[in-house]
């Protein structure tokens, strides 16, 4: 059978994102049986009712139907995210298309909304691009792409497919800006995928042997480190949280070297968390906090996605990716609270709860980056507080940054992606909590415990520009909202491609 951009080790055959075609189209000349998505926006009044796109007119007149009056007779109102569908003799129909203040942004959300309309379709034409300037058009091919997503392990195959084909009407020319969205587009829904992949399949060496097959297509350097050679490397923290599990843990490294590499070319370091399920080891979560932990691996699944596409979105700096996979699992084995564990070059970590497992595998990979990679700069990105959750709610991630030109751009990076963070403090204040009275420091601080965590990660960083995403709050979501599918989000990677795909992205930042 062949394989697919998203199909992965194990699982029957994924579907596929639509397939993205530019043609300027009149909407009036559409063959009969054409599915057609037509821009809607709010009046300029609140008195006005709704007006139709560019096209809507011609697309009237040729259909003989008075597509304002479907408007009115639906309530419609032009917010984005609203569709009203209506069908048309011979199996054609128009998706009426909420675009809102159509900025970037709401071409995203109704690109989304488009494509949940238009499964089990072949073809969809959206009118929607004569209005998208290169940034707006860029979000609308993510929002289509994205809210195609489905995964499935079923024997019977998806129960939805994507559209088959997305017919943009705007210039040919401007195939490469549409290429460019699907690359990144498909870099979430890989991550997405990742981590909706149960953990009975998905282990630290699945997790490994995945990346190597996304590694020889992108042409990435890859290591795995297997947990012989992680005892034997001093990896305390992976050892002592993997122990339990039937399934050992695994560093993945992943290279990647722009074509004109120069000696001097700068080098960046992204650390992901790979916990492939997190039952919380001895101190067990309650059995509701178990269920989504299967995607506590999202910061390893954001790793993989963007090491994959860097090529393609023709980064020009040097990037390692490492992902600390482990599996933090219940058994006669398991780490026990009042453990202390020795991580990689050296620092030790009284363990007073063993799901505070996080911090304890990324500190060991912060410490292997510092010490043998000497970046400019370090990210990482991790599922690691339920205290990020209370904080921020479940929308926006938190950012910690030890440098200001490093957390400006990524969190602006975040806003263009639509994966939007909000940056804490590293307050050192918090720093006394850390202490343990035998050991570097404790792995379970107390509160506030997002910044704890943080606090209890600079320690292993070096003194390196640095930044870490506690993506815990927006790892998943309970019904689909906008690009994101009900279940794991797979939050990060595009942020981090519009921030890597720039033409300097560590630009300013010392090292
Ligand atoms: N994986 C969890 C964090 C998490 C919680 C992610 C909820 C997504 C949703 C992490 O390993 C964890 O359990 N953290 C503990 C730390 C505490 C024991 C210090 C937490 O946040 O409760
Ligand atoms: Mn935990
Ligand atoms: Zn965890």
């Amino acid at each position: 059978m062949k394989v697919s951009a998203t199909d992965l080790v194990g699982l029957p055959g994924q579907v596929t994102p639509p397939a993205f075609v530019l043609e300027e189209y009149a909407a009036g000349q559409l063959p009969a049986g054409a599915l057609v998505a037509l821009a809607v926006l709010p009046g300029e009044d609140v008195t006005d009712g709704p007006v139709l796109g560019p096209g809507g007119a011609e697309l009237s007149d040729a259909l003989g139907v008075d597509l304002l009056e479907v408007l009115a007779l639906h309530r419609a109102t032009g917010a984005v995210g609203e569709v009203t569908l209506h069908a048309l003799p011979g199996g054609g129909a128009v998706l009426l298309t909420g675009l809102g203040e159509a900025r970037a942004r709401d071409f995203r959300d109704a690109g989304a909304a488009i494509a949940r309309a238009a499964k089990d379709r072949s073809r969809v034409h959206v009118g929607l691009a004569a209005l998208a300037d290169d940034t707006a058009l860029r979000a609308l091919v993510e929002g289509l792409s994205l809210g195609s997503f489905e995964f499935h392990w079923r024997s019977g195959g998806a129960t939805a497919q994507p559209v088959g084909e997305v017919v943009l009407a705007t210039d040919p020319g401007r195939q490469p800006v549409v290429d460019r969205a699907a690359t990144i587009a498909l870099a979430g829904w890989r991550s997405r995928a990742l981590a909706t992949t149960p953990s009975n399949l998905k282990n630290p060496a699945w997790l490994a042997r995945q990346a190597e097959l996304w590694a020889r297509e992108s042409g990435l350097e890859i290591e795995v480190l297997d947990e012989v050679q992680l005892r034997d490397g001093g990896f305390g923290g992976l050892i002592a949280v993997g122990q339990a599990s039937a399934t050992p843990p695994r560093l993945i490294r992943l290279t990647y070297t722009p074509p004109k590499a120069k000696r001097r070319t700068p080098h960046l370091v992204l650390v992901g968390k790979g916990i492939t399920f997190d039952s919380g080891g001895l101190s067990i979560k309650p059995a509701e906090s178990m269920v989504t932990m299967k995607r506590d691996m999202t910061g390893g699944a954001v790793v993989l996605a963007t090491m994959a596409a860097l090529a393609a979105v023709d980064c020009p700096i040097r990037v390692t990716g490492l992902v600390a996979a482990a599996e933090n699992a219940v058994s006669g084995s398991s780490y026990r609270p009042g453990d202390v564990i020795t991580h990689y070059g050296g620092r030790t970590t009284e363990v007073t709860n063993t799901d505070a497992e996080g911090r304890l595998v990324l500190a060991d990979a912060l410490a292997y980056a510092a010490a043998e990679l000497k970046p400019d700069a370090l990210v990482d990105v991790a599922t690691l507080t339920g205290a990020a959750k209370v904080a921020l709610g479940l929308k926006t991630g938190a950012l910690f940054a030890t440098d200001d030109v490093l957390a400006t751009r990524i969190t602006e990076a975040g806003e263009t992606a639509g994966e939007r963070l909000w940056r804490l403090p590293l307050a050192d204040a918090y720093e006394e909590r850390l202490s343990s009275k035998i050991a570097d420091s404790d792995n379970a601080a107390g509160g506030p415990g997002a910044i704890t965590a943080a606090l209890f990660l600079q320690h292993f960083t070096d003194g390196l520009p640095w930044a870490h995403l506690d993506v815990a709050p927006v790892g998943d979501t309970t019904a689909d909202d906008g690009v994101w599918t009900t279940g794991p989000s797979g939050f990060g990677a595009r942020l981090l491609l519009h921030w890597l795909e720039q033409a300097d992205p560590l630009e300013g930042i010392p090292s």
